[in-house]
């Protein structure tokens, strides 16, 4: 027998593996401007991402960024401010710091107000007043800002002369716009229209965060590159697809925007629906941007807009009120900072949704999200069809677990086939059991955060993870017929839920309709 010693088969695993970045554009030496400079986001997650990024020795060479923002400081107090927020937030618990004074060097701040058309004239100066020709050639223009002010600065930056519309060989511009993108679709709409007036379609990059995520995107790879799972994947053999986006938090400091927002304008709209996509599209032509993309769009088109009646309920929302959570007392939704008393704002939602195409004609997939759940958990869940009602199923009836695929996408990030087995023993007994795939124990602990990846591509000029205008728009045409119906109606008493659970009753009932229930994510009780 040949024994196979660990380097060798460290050796064989890397044969296997396919370098498909071997074919992608590299990043370019860049100026990354961040509008919103001493917001929440760029503490929290975009500046510990670009220090990464550098640890990594990922960054274009030469790069820099500048922070613009109202608030007077300099550089330096820029710079004290995010290495603070980077030793609070980053999620690598062994980051080398040792290498901050160097990366600090490339960080200035420019100080300004979105409204004042000096700033712009300043921020020019600073930013063609450079070291190196190649920082100026190419710009990045972060908007880490309210969405009211993404039309606002995009068209002083237009008339300011940084951001131009036209090709200017050996040299381009990025606008980087954060989600929410709209409100619903006529303001998507308009935006895209205004937006379109100072930028071409692929120069703006609409994010959506939850693109970045190593298991979303995951997702493709593992439709598309195993053979194995294509044929089952259709409404032959496929019963129903759950799709829950958990949390257990509330909505801590950004109580002002949740009460502009609410669980389907924030979470529905965009991650839910994109899971959804990459779950059920059909493959694309290419791995190109416009190819996936294509595919996306031409999935969201095919699900049916939820219609709302008396006699017919596809969609639930609801409303924490105080419960407790890991033994600790919850307060209201209604008594959290910045909350309206009366606020009619949704913290959860459930919703029934049918795709009419060819592959999924007739399969239900089941949505949920809420704040002040269980515990923060998202994840796909694909229940397959029952077997025969003969054999085993026969004998044990409903209690016969049905086969299912799991896709978590966070924590425990990984995949879980669930059958039945046969329990060791003289007695003939059945229970199901897991085949699991688990990120950390496969791959070690390291797994780069979403902004990573999505900074990487925006320097690159790869939009595939990014929202495209039409996608944005058919997306909204989705929720919009429910945003209109909720629309000023007062919650229902059977519309709260206690926090620390898993929603009003309805969202059980919204399954039992049609004889499924929810699966529990996940971790709790396995099932
Ligand atoms: N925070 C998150 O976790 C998160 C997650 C997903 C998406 N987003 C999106 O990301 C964007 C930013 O969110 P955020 O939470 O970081 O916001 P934030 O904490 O409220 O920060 C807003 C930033 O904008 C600056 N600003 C506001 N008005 C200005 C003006 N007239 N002139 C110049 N600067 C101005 C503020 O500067 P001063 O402090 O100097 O006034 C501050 O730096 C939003 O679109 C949000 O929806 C955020």
């Amino acid at each position: 027998m040949i024994k196979i010693t660990m380097s060798e088969e460290n050796y064989l695993e890397e044969l296997l593996t396919c370098r498909l970045d071997l074919k992608k554009r590299a990043v370019e030496p860049c100026t990354i401007v961040i509008f919103g400079a001493s917001g929440d986001l760029t503490g929290r997650k975009l500046v510990p991402a670009l220090y990464h990024l550098f640890c990594e020795k990922q960054l274009p060479e030469p790069f820099r960024i500048i922070g613009f923002a109202r608030r007077p400081k300099s550089d330096e107090q820029w710079r004290n401010e995010l290495l603070a927020d980077l030793k609070k937030f980053s999620k690598y618990k062994d980051l080398d710091f040792s290498r901050w004074p160097v990366f600090a060097q490339r960080v200035g701040y420019c100080q300004g107000d979105f409204g004042d058309a000096q700033s712009y004239e300043n921020l020019r100066q600073r930013l063609m007043t450079s070291e190196s020709e190649k920082w100026t050639r190419n710009l990045v223009f972060y908007l880490a800002v309210s969405p009211s002010q993404f039309l606002e600065v995009t068209e002083s930056l237009n008339t300011t002369g940084l951001l131009k519309k036209e090709d200017v060989p050996g040299s381009w511009q990025r606008v980087v716009v954060e989600k929410p993108f709209g409100r619903d679709l006529v303001s998507a709409r308009n935006l895209n229209l205004d937006l379109s007036r100072f930028t071409q379609e692929k120069q703006l990059y609409r994010i959506d965060h939850y693109l970045g995520k190593e298991t979303v995107q995951n997702i493709l790879m593992f439709r598309f590159s195993n053979f194995i799972f294509e044929p089952l994947w259709n409404r032959n053999l496929i019963d129903n697809v759950q799709i829950t986006v958990s949390e257990d938090l509330g909505v801590g400091g950004r109580g002002g925007y949740y009460e502009e927002a609410g669980a389907l304008r924030d979470m529905v709209q965009n991650h839910l629906l994109q899971v959804l996509a990459l779950v059920a599209m059909e493959p694309p032509v290419s791995l190109e941007a416009e190819s996936v993309r294509d595919e996306k769009v031409k999935l969201l088109k095919s699900i049916r807009p939820p219609v709302v009646t008396e006699n017919y309920i596809c969609a639930v929302r609801g409303q924490y009120i105080e419960g407790e959570s890991n033994g600790q007392h919850i307060p209201a939704y209604r008594q959290e900072p910045r909350i309206n008393l009366q606020s009619n704002i949704e913290t959860f939602v459930a919703l029934r949704l049918f795709i009419d195409n060819w592959r999924w004609a007739n399969v239900p997939f089941y949505l949920r999200t809420g704040k002040r759940l269980p515990r923060s958990a998202s994840e796909v869940r694909i229940g397959f069809r029952a077997t025969p009602n003969v054999l085993f199923a026969a004998q044990c009836g409903p209690h016969l677990d049905t086969n299912s695929l799991t896709l978590r996408l966070q924590p425990n990030e990984g995949i879980a086939l669930h059958f039945n087995g046969k329990v060791p023993g003289t007695s003939t007994e059945i229970r199901p059991v897991r085949m699991n795939f688990d990120y950390e124990s496969e791959y070690g602990a390291y797994t780069p955060e979403a902004y990573e990846r999505l900074l990487l591509e925006i320097m690159a000029g790869d939009s595939t993870l990014f929202i495209r205008r039409d996608e944005v728009e058919t997306a909204w045409g989705i929720v919009d017929p429910l945003l209109q119906a909720w629309a000023g109606k007062p919650l229902e008493k059977n519309e709260f839920y206690a926090a620390g659970t898993w929603g009003p009753s309805a969202a059980d009932d919204l399954l039992q309709q049609r004889g499924h229930k929810w699966r529990m994510p996940h971790g709790i009780g396995d099932k």
